[in-house]
């Protein structure tokens, strides 16, 4: 299936071009944006991604889009690409802007698209030997200057797995290029908090939630509890890993440097909890 696009103001043809060559983007990396499940031909938590992805162009400075201007975006881009949707993508930018990191005062560029993916029901991960910096100027922000991203998650793949690790500044455990990590250590899924910088996964958050309210012992660490060397533990056979994300929902880790992985009885036990929940309620 090909991408269904809407930009500036209505839904585009692949082949036509559709940012303009100074949208500050594209200059600098300095736009926001949100990745959702579609199932079914319908975005899977749009309204909480709708609520991030206002907080976090709020927190980068951007001029506002409207949340019922980025619905009917949505709207258009599903009804067009119907149930062979898997994923979908919506992109808030400065806008056109000067060359350098100073912002110009455009209103903001605004592009959905959607398109055809399903991740696997099972992860293989690596640990890079970079670091997300908890005291960065956009910590926690989905920002689109993910270049630290793609160079760790090629490393992976270049390395047979399909996903990358880090750890912070301070060698906590954080989390992946796109996803957030779990620890199961003693009958207990564990997950650095949000002052370990990584990003405020909504799947992180719905486990969290859903877990809580079905007696699943699934919560959240002081990040100093799970240091980046918590990782030996884990591929010594003491312990079990799981990753959170849109496309992922809730993914056992099943290889951690090359070292196959047990899958651990509270990860298989969230991935169903996750899968039920979310198949009652496509916003929750
Ligand atoms: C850096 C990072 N962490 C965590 C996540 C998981 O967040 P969510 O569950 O909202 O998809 C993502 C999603 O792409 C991400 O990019």
């Amino acid at each position: 299936m090909t991408l269904v696009i809407w930009a500036g103001g209505c839904l585009r043809d692949e082949s036509e071009p559709v940012i303009g060559a100074t949208d500050h983007g594209l200059m600098v990396g300095d736009g926001v944006f949100e990745t959702c499940e579609v199932t079914g031909g319908r975005a899977f938590a749009l309204t909480r991604h709708l609520q991030r992805l206002e907080a976090n162009a709020r927190a980068l400075g951007l001029a506002p889009v409207p949340t019922d201007e980025v619905r009917s975006a949505v709207a258009a881009v599903l009804d067009a690409g119907g149930a062979a949707l898997g994923r979908l993508r919506i992109t808030v930018t400065a806008g056109p802007g000067p060359m350098g990191s100073g912002r110009g005062d455009s209103a903001p560029t605004l592009v959905v698209v959607a398109g055809p993916g399903r991740a696997a029901a099972t992860a293989r991960v690596v640990r890079v030997p970079w670091a997300r910096n908890e005291r960065s100027a956009i910590v926690g922000l989905k920002t689109t200057s993910y270049a630290e991203n793609v160079v760790a998650l090629a490393r992976a793949v270049a390395a047979g797995a399909d996903e990358a690790l880090f750890a912070n500044t301070r060698d906590e455990l954080c989390e992946g290029t796109g996803s957030n990590v779990f620890v199961e250590l003693d009958g207990e899924l564990l997950t650095p908090s949000l002052e370990s910088g990584c990003l405020a996964g909504i799947s992180r958050a719905l486990l969290l939630e859903w877990a809580a309210q079905d007696g699943l012992p699934v919560r959240e660490v002081d990040p100093a509890h799970l240091p980046y060397r918590i990782l030996d533990d884990i591929s010594a056979g003491r312990g079990a890993l799981a990753l959170t994300s849109s496309t992922r929902h809730v993914a056992p880790v099943v290889s951690l440097d090359g070292v196959e992985l047990a899958v651990g009885a509270v990860s298989r036990a969230a991935r169903e909890l996750f899968r039920e929940r979310a198949a009652l309620d496509v916003d929750p």
